[in-house]
């Protein structure tokens, strides 16, 4: 039997980097999906094969040993033929629709899917469990996750996520495009917060200004959201992007593709911790072809709806 899972990828619509030092930030999963698909075999061995690499291991090498690439799914796969007492090897295909190491949280999708598909060669079990096995998975490699990735992937939709670990689902979906344009400058986002908190310890000032800016700007946006008020929404998008500017996160690809779709979207803004990765576009039906044509000269690009499927999964 094959075990088939997918998750979605996810953007920050808002509050990237002023997170890390207390207020919200609203996530969102987006229409483009990871799929994983596993199967027991009788080999012995892990046998991973993804976009990004091919790996086969004896099932009792460590997971700490493997490049972080791979480590979060042999955690997985271990984890699972361990609480099962399976004698079996695994062989995992791992599949994305969307780039990684862009801000899209690749990672996190990779990690939901894989729990949602290894798990299910064993039984059924909950989202609240896979949620946990993922959250776990990542914490392999990205030790102070929030969990608020894997969470938006799990349940899909609109999050709101403040640093004490509380998140809650929006009920609302409100109706627009976005177009995500990848800089392919692939980026570090822990050397990005390292610098954030550099900028923050020489201009305090400035800084805790700019977190009290920002907080006020997400709870305007969460009242656009729910009145699905694109005009407003956009303008906040902007007014975000400046702020992030200001932190220095931004760079000059990103401003002039920023640039490049001022005259067509709603608003625009570097999406994840920025110096690199992607872009996100606010569009509906009437700008969405313009604003992708500004981009798509220059840039990977593609448009996106909100998802609200989160984890899929099935066998065959
Ligand atoms: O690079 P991403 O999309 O995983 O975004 C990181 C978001 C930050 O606010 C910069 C860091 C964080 O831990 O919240």
């Amino acid at each position: 039997m094959k075990s088939i899972a997918s998750a979605p990828a996810k953007i920050i619509l808002f509050g990237e980097h002023f997170i890390v030092y207390g207020g919200k930030a609203i996530l969102c999963s987006i229409d483009k999906r990871i799929t994983v698909e596993s199967e027991l075999t009788k080999t012995g061995q892990i046998e991973i094969e993804s976009q990004l690499g091919k790996l086969k291991i004896p099932k009792s090498d460590s997971y700490k040993n493997a490049d972080s690439v791979f480590r979060p799914i042999i955690y997985i796969a271990q984890r699972m033929l361990e609480k099962f007492h399976s004698e079996s090897g695994v062989t995992i295909r791992v599949s994305a629709e969307f780039p990684s190491g862009v801000g899209l949280g690749s990672s996190s999708a990779c990690c939901v899917a894989a729990a949602g598909s290894i798990s299910g060669l064993f039984g059924k079990h909950t989202k609240e469990e896979i949620l946990k096995i993922a959250i776990d998975a990542e914490r392999t490699i990205f030790e102070n996750t929030s969990g608020a990735d894997c969470t938006v992937c799990v349940y899909g939709g609109i999050l709101e996520y403040s640093k004490d670990g509380q998140i809650k689902r929006l009920e609302f979906v409100p109706k627009f495009e976005l177009v995500v344009a990848n800089s392919g400058m692939i980026h570090s986002t822990s050397k990005v917060v390292s610098m954030v908190r550099q900028f923050k310890d020489k201009k305090q000032e400035i800084f805790s200004s700019l977190c009290m800016q920002e907080k006020n700007l997400i709870e305007d946006a969460l009242a656009c959201l729910q009145k699905n008020d694109l005009t407003k929404l956009g303008k906040l998008m902007t007014q975000n992007q400046e702020f992030l500017e200001k932190i220095r996160v931004s760079n000059d690809m990103l401003s002039s593709m920023i640039n490049l779709v001022k005259d067509t979207a709603y608003g625009a803004k570097l999406t994840g911790a920025g110096d690199g990765g992607c872009i996100i576009a606010l569009a509906d039906k009437s700008n969405l072809e313009k604003t992708l044509n500004a981009l798509a000269k220059k840039y990977e690009c593609f448009s996106a709806k909100i998802d609200t499927n989160g984890l899929q999964r099935s066998s065959a």
